[in-house]
């Protein structure tokens, strides 16, 4: 195991790592005890009653038979040896129960605390890693693998203490009372162990083949669920269901073709083991009769072999199941090790009210060409600039520059607030005081109230009717029934695009930040409404710096500054009257919008 997994499990193991030794200290008394009883009876037997010589027995054994009476006496009263049986199996019943509640619990804290760690981690990692990995998988890393490892370690791990004892206080037993008989009842042990290491090595590629067909039919259904009314308006469903069949019937057909290996690995181990008990039966019978052995060592000697059975089987399955748990730590590891978005020196609260200005900017996403390309120009502090571009000309991409979503390469140029470079800002204190609504807005399957109060905590109700005043929302959410109280079904499916933005829109302004972004925020809403969203805007924020994206000349002719974008280039600046008469794509697009009202 690597060094950082190995720090990792340790810190997954915080507040559970007692509970663990608990439980497995719990597991190996009751192993202990299983031990014992055998021998009980094996006292009992040829000490008791069959009157054997003792010098062998240890001398404990022999000083507590003298306590009553030796082993002649003893032999009178051979319920003492049930009862001791007895108390052997309540003992061990104590242990069983330690061992599951002890087991249980700690388990369960430690899934716990990893999947703690996970979120906490997760919803610290950069939005650029977020778009970089998908939901899915992350998902089947933070249950599945998180599932495995839980089950090595309460079952595995954990049992490991109880294994050792078993074979190591059998073999030890077997020894001590016949070396030949013993040697001969182990030679199908080695045999067993590596077996069982084969077909657990094999099989686990078909496990995890399982696992991950098992992910593919999960997110099938779950595109489906998703894409609803996509699957419906193009009449998709028959081929859909196909489709899902398709998956399901291989899915099936991989855990059906498992069947029989694994029904033909547990007959032969059934097999092997029966060999085991065989032999020991048969060689102890006349080892027995020559009267090498006792009758009661005999007996104690089979009760070792089937006791052996369990712990020699689980040998493999433990070295091979250790290597299915490696790769689940890897797969968590991997989310673990992502570095989280860092200030690397940026710690400036500087107040957001002044210019913001670009600065020979360019900017490219790690895989593609270069999208911004020298981009320069100036909002002034408490100025609206309006921004138009075709798709895929760079827009959202400079506004996630601007959030610093995405972080500027050294050399490709600069953005400062105030004079201030925004890679010296704090990042909490930027997005604190900068209202973003990015062009996919996204509603929480919560109440409208939660989802527009979601930036501020203690947002009164009075603040959030204002905002939904501002966003042109309050109208429409006072028709509802349950006003503010109105849960957004998943995804907000039950408010219209439109709705969806202006929800999004009040959650921005519901701060009353220096600096505010909208990204084609209004696409979905009517013209008119977004006349009035913009008359509301411009009188209640007087003051702040406004950065609107959108296709809609009307709603960028007020802006005090336009700028034209074209394929991540500054194509023009102005206002608009500047504009109209410039002869380019903004008076283009002006006389098309104007030919269409
Ligand atoms: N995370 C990303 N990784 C790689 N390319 C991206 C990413 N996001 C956007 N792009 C690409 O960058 C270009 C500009 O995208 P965007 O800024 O969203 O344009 P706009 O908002 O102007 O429509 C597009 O060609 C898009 O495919
Ligand atoms: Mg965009």
């Amino acid at each position: 195991m690597k060094q950082n997994h190995y720090n990792l499990l340790k810190r997954f193991l915080q507040g559970s790592k007692a509970l663990f030794l608990l439980s497995m200290t719990a597991s190996g008394i009751s192993a202990l005890c299983d031990m014992i009883s055998p021998q009980i009876v094996r006292v009992a037997l040829d000490q008791a009653l069959g009157g054997a010589d003792a010098s062998g027995l240890p001398v404990w054994v022999r000083n507590l038979a003298l306590q009553f009476g030796g082993f002649d006496a003893l032999g009178e009263k051979i319920w003492l040896f049930a009862m001791a049986i007895v108390l052997v199996a309540l003992l061990k019943a104590a242990a069983q129960y330690i061992f599951r509640v002890a087991n249980t619990a700690a388990s369960e804290r430690m899934v716990k605390t990893v999947r703690d760690s996970l979120f906490a981690h997760i919803v610290r990692l950069p939005f650029a890693w977020h778009m970089k990995h998908k939901t899915g998988d992350m998902i089947q890393r933070c249950t599945s693998d998180l599932e495995t490892l839980k089950n090595f370690i309460s079952e595995q791990m954990t049992g490991i203490l109880r294994i050792l004892i078993l074979l190591g206080f059998s073999i030890g037993f077997m020894f001590s009372m016949n070396t030949r008989l013993a040697m001969i009842a182990l030679t199908p042990v080695p045999i067993i162990i590596a077996y069982s290491l084969y077909f657990h090595r094999k099989i686990s590629e078909a496990f995890l083949n399982c696992d991950e067909n098992e992910g593919v039919l999960s997110t099938m259904a779950q595109e489906n669920l998703a894409g609803v009314r996509v699957v419906r308006a193009f009449g998709r469903e028959r081929s859909e269901r196909d489709r899902f069949e398709a998956q399901n019937e291989y899915y099936t057909g991989l855990w059906m073709k498992l069947a029989k290996p694994l029904a033909a690995f547990w007959s032969t181990g059934d097999i092997l083991s029966g060999t085991q008990i065989l032999l020991t039966v048969c060689f102890g019978a006349v080892f027995c009769i020559r009267g090498e052995m006792t009758a009661g060592e005999y007996i104690a000697f089979l009760s070792y072999c089937a006791l052996m059975i369990w712990p020699v089987r689980m040998l493999g399955r433990m070295i091979s199941e250790m290597s299915k748990a490696g790769v689940s730590i890897d797969r968590i590891a991997y989310i673990m090790d992502a570095e989280e978005e860092t200030d690397s020196g940026a710690h400036l609260t500087p107040e957001l009210n002044g210019d913001i200005e670009f600065r020979d900017v360019s900017f490219s996403y790690e895989s593609g060409q270069e999208l911004l390309q020298n981009l320069s120009f100036t909002i002034r502090g408490g100025s609206t600039l309006g921004i138009l571009g075709g798709t895929g000309s760079g827009k959202s991409t400079l506004v996630l520059l601007l959030s610093k979503f995405y972080t500027l390469s050294p050399d490709s140029g600069s953005i400062r607030i105030g004079g201030i470079d925004l890679t010296d800002i704090d990042t909490a204190w930027l997005r604190k005081n900068m209202s973003v609504v990015l062009q996919e807005p996204f509603l929480f399957s919560r109440s409208i109230r939660d989802n527009i109060a979601i930036t501020s905590d203690d947002a009164e109700d009075e603040q959030i009717r204002t905002a939904a005043r501002i966003a042109a929302l309050e109208e429409t959410v006072d028709a509802f029934p349950k006003g503010f109280d109105t849960f957004v079904g998943e995804r907000g499916v039950t408010l219209s695009g439109g709705q969806k933005q202006r929800t999004a829109i009040a959650r921005a302004l519901i701060r009353n930040t220096p600096i505010l972004v909208f990204d084609d925020s209004l696409s979905a809403v009517d013209t008119e409404t977004d006349a009035r969203i913009r008359a509301a805007l411009r009188e209640r924020f007087r003051n702040a710096t406004v950065v609107l994206v959108s296709h809609r000349i009307t709603s960028l002719k007020n802006a005090d500054q336009i700028l034209v974008l074209d394929s991540g280039r500054v194509a023009e600046l102005g206002t608009h009257e500047e504009l109209c008469k410039a002869g380019g794509l903004y008076q283009r697009i002006c006389e098309i919008q104007e030919e269409a009202v």
